[in-house]
């Protein structure tokens, strides 16, 4: 009995002695530890962001003179990989509060579900914050709501340093990341060498957001049934569609309701700023402002409608909460605005009302909903890297 009950206790010991070990082992491993990997959680081989394989239809001759990637800053799989990591860093912001991602937020499809977004000080920005999605598909690449800025490259490092969103200036931000013991290791496997600039930054992060490209809604499940070019008639029934969506399909390709005269070709959008008749009168000039053309005041960038259902709310100042309301705008609420686009004008002039019927308004709406890619809201290579 005696004999047994200290061979126990002698067991007992070494156990604890064998955990204690262990336990003293993996502190210090975990000092030595890999600076990405104790910081992050990035696959041994990089995700594919160079080369994923697009349907023809967004890939073929007719849409490569939509992309703006200039040729200093074509996508690798390491670029994008340090882009993502800085997209959602919220040393990025002063006070280590706000990432990018703060305002685009993935399962939005990276944009924010408010009317106007928080900074790190908690001002609100000035406009409501825009989806990423096929930021690479317009081709005269000026980004913003008002096209302020003329690239991607140059759009990536003005959130940094506005004064509400990020609060950081250029040679701050390189001081903070180059004491990240994680980043000069992203920054050599992305670049060559470890050397952290805001250059380096800026064509980073353009890679990341240039990579997120949507092609798997049910819109391209049907779209895949027809050939590239050309491209089948507004009418042309999707098999996978229901009845509904077709008509809604029809109603937004077919020349009399205008739809895709603005938000057109496989992307969705028009690579130009134009008055939709929000207002009568303007109080955010927009590209009028950016221009100092009073002919500019009240356009806005024609946005992608890939994932718009994800986007809510709607419209430069998120005035709508919901796609019904957009509709029943281009339905019945058009403004006669000096700078209305023609494209939403009658041949005399005045705005053209789609005066769609209650089932053509939610034919419209579910429609719209085909263009939702739930891959691009869930994607491991587009989410918080961080552990
Ligand atoms: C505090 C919120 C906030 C933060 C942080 C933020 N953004 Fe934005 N973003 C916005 C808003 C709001 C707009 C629209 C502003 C406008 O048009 O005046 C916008 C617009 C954009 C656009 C233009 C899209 C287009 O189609 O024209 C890009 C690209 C973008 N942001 C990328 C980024 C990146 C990259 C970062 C991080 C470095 C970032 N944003 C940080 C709120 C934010
Ligand atoms: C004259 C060009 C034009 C036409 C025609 C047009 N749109 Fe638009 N659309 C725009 C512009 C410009 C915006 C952004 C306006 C703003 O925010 O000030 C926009 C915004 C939208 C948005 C909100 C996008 C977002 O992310 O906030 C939706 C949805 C939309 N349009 C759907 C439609 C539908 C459906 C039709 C056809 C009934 C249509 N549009 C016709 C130019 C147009």
């Amino acid at each position: 009995m005696h004999n047994h009950n200290s061979k126990i206790s002698l067991v007992i010991g070494l156990l604890v002695f064998i955990i204690f070990i262990a336990c003293s082992k993996n502190d210090t491993n975990s000092v030595t530890k890999d600076p990405v990997s104790s910081v992050l959680n990035l696959p041994a081989t990089p995700y594919n962001y160079a080369n994923i394989v697009l349907p023809p239809y967004l890939s073929g001759p007719d849409i490569q003179g939509q992309i703006n990637t200039p040729q200093n800053n074509i996508i690798t799989d390491n670029g994008a990989t340090l882009g993502r990591v800085l997209f959602y860093d919220k040393s990025l912001s002063i006070n280590n509060t706000i990432a990018c991602a703060s305002c685009h937020k993935q399962t939005s499809a990276f944009s924010d579900p408010v009317v106007k977004s928080e900074g790190f000080n908690g001002g609100l920005t000035g406009r409501n914050s825009m989806s990423l999605i096929d930021a690479k598909y317009y081709p005269n690449g000026n980004f913003f709501w008002d096209q302020r800025a003329n690239s991607l490259e140059n759009q990536t490092l003005i959130p940094i340093q506005d004064i509400v969103e990020m609060g950081m200036t250029l040679p701050q931000l390189e001081t903070k990341l180059k004491a990240l013991t994680y980043y000069p290791p992203l920054f050599t496997k992305a670049f060559g060498d470890g050397n952290i600039t805001s250059n380096r930054i800026a064509l980073a992060l353009s890679q990341f957001v240039r990579s997120i490209v949507s092609y798997q809604s049910k819109y391209d499940a049907g779209r895949s049934n027809f050939p590239a070019i050309p491209a089948p008639p507004p009418n042309a029934p999707f098999p996978n569609f229901s009845a509904q969506e077709n008509r809604g399909k029809e109603i937004f390709l077919s020349p009399q309701f205008a739809c895709a005269a603005c938000h057109g070709s496989e992307t969705f959008t028009a690579p130009a700023a134009r008055n939709n008749g929000l207002d009568l009168i303007t109080t955010d000039r927009g590209f009028g402002a950016v221009t100092q053309d009073i002919n500019d005041d009240g356009r806005f960038k024609v946005t992608t409608l890939r994932n718009v259902e994800l986007t809510a709310p709607y419209m430069h100042d998120g005035r709508f909460a919901t796609l019904e309301q957009v509709v029943e705008h281009y339905s019945s609420g058009v403004k006669n605005h000096p700078n209305l686009a023609n494209q939403l004008k009658l041949p005399n002039g005045q705005p053209r009302q789609a005066n769609l019927s209650p089932q053509d308004k939610a034919a419209l709406v579910a429609f719209l909903k085909t263009l939702t890619d739930l891959t691009i809201a869930s994607d491991q290579k587009y989410s918080n890297p961080f552990k």
